[in-house]
């Protein structure tokens, strides 16, 4: 089975065809504006290379998790910060993403046109890989191609059920880039291999955690995920975030790799998050208080552990604490910190997620201090772990 990337292809084969550009333009959008956008900027090399073969490009992506159209999920925004960027090629935005409304529109561009499409989510069957959605998905080009690696882990109808309707469909160089690199720190990273896990969303990481741990040599965990760790060993959380759902699971980790785990000593706790007395505490957490970052010697156990010697791979993923409020942004703020001197010192070093992304640079830290800065954040651990990605294997073909 080989997997087909856009340049396989003679140049020809894109003059005047619709493609449809499978993107993860997921971003964090305030007011109207788009804030970080590595995710956009790391899809621009395909636009590019389609738009350059005379293709007529149509882009679709989800954005959040809504349950219905609302404009606060509009991917309007992104189509004017792709114009901003895209200067050579004209951007429209089309209000749907499938029937009349978005032929009519695709059909009225020139070759090298690019067409955003409004957010797959707006319909519940994107996410169902709805057979119907699917067919409406797939009449609206000639080839597809899959550009958006962090959304790959997903079997939706945009990244699986629609692709197998295409007779040509291909990776993008982004979702190429991807593979290759975390290709090569799956098979072989070199050691000491470090996963370093926060943020608040367990749900997504655990399947992954369960192939990687065992292959991995440390595990650090801070952010809402530490807490749920910590009321599974019986330590007092106070109100803290506990994913109750995966208690089970994080106590059977614990039993079986408990020696690889490395958890919060102390916290940085509040009542609430708006609550601006904070209190550092060891060990319990009171009743009525709840961890919003790791505390002092946590961060310097970690930041220790992390930059240490300058060998091995350390994978990133999720914040150590709220780090967007300035008081619980410390711990963040030295993982980045520690992450950069990793890279300086010639450990191999990959972040992954937007809000990883963002959190580094808050800190001060560049993209240009990360081996690999991979788009994925449940993605890319589901890559390295092994976990099977649908909207991989459904490109490959014999
Ligand atoms: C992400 O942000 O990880 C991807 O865009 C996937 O989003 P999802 O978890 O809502 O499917």
């Amino acid at each position: 089975m080989t997997l087909r990337v856009i340049t396989d292809l003679e140049d020809s084969i894109f003059r005047n065809k619709r493609v449809l550009v499978r993107v993860d333009f997921n971003v964090k959008i305030d007011n109207g504006a788009v804030g970080e956008d590595y995710r956009i900027r790391m899809t621009i090399p395909t636009i590019e290379y389609l738009t350059k073969r005379g293709a007529r490009v149509l882009l679709c992506s989800h954005l959040g998790r809504p349950s219905a159209p609302t404009p606060q999920f509009s991917l309007a925004p992104v189509a004017s910060r792709l114009s901003e960027i895209l200067a050579g090629s004209k951007v429209r935005f089309v209000e749907d993403c499938i029937g009349d409304k978005v032929m009519n529109v695709a059909s009225e561009g020139q070759p090298g046109d690019v067409l955003l499409l409004e957010n797959l989510r707006f319909y519940k069957e994107e996410e169902a890989n709805d057979p119907t959605f699917c067919e409406s998905l797939a009449s609206l080009a000639d080839i597809y191609v899959n550009d958006a690696f962090s959304t790959s882990h997903r079997k939706h109808s945009s990244t699986y059920g629609a692709v197998r309707l295409f007779n040509t469909r291909l990776a993008g160089l982004n979702l190429n880039r991807e593979i290759e690199y975390l290709s090569m720190i799956k098979e072989n990273p070199d050691r000491p291999f470090s996963l370093v896990i926060g943020g608040i969303k367990i749900k997504d990481k655990i399947g992954a955690l369960e192939n990687l741990l065992p292959k991995a040599d440390k595990l650090l965990v801070g952010g809402g995920a530490a807490y749920t760790f910590l009321k599974a060993k019986g330590v007092k959380i106070g109100k803290s975030l506990v994913d109750y759902d995966h208690l089970p699971w994080v106590t059977r980790a614990l039993s079986e790799f408990g020696d690889k785990i490395l958890l919060p000593t102390d916290h940085l706790v509040a009542a609430s998050r708006d609550n601006n007395f904070t209190t550092l505490v060891a060990g319990d957490i009171p009743d009525g208080m709840a961890g919003f970052d790791i505390g002092n010697e946590t961060v310097h156990r970690y930041s220790l552990e992390i930059g240490g010697t300058g060998k091995g791979t350390v994978f990133w993923n999720g914040p150590m604490g709220l780090f967007e409020v300035g008081a619980f942004s410390n711990g963040t703020t030295n993982v980045a910190k520690s992450m950069a001197l990793a890279f300086w010192r010639g450990s191999k070093t990959l972040i992954g997620g937007g809000d990883t992304l963002e959190a580094m640079k808050r800190a001060g830290v560049t993209e240009s201090e990360v081996s690999h800065v991979s788009t994925g954040g449940g993605a890319t651990l589901r890559f390295l772990a092994d976990d099977g990605m649908p909207g991989i294997s459904v490109l490959e073909q014999r």
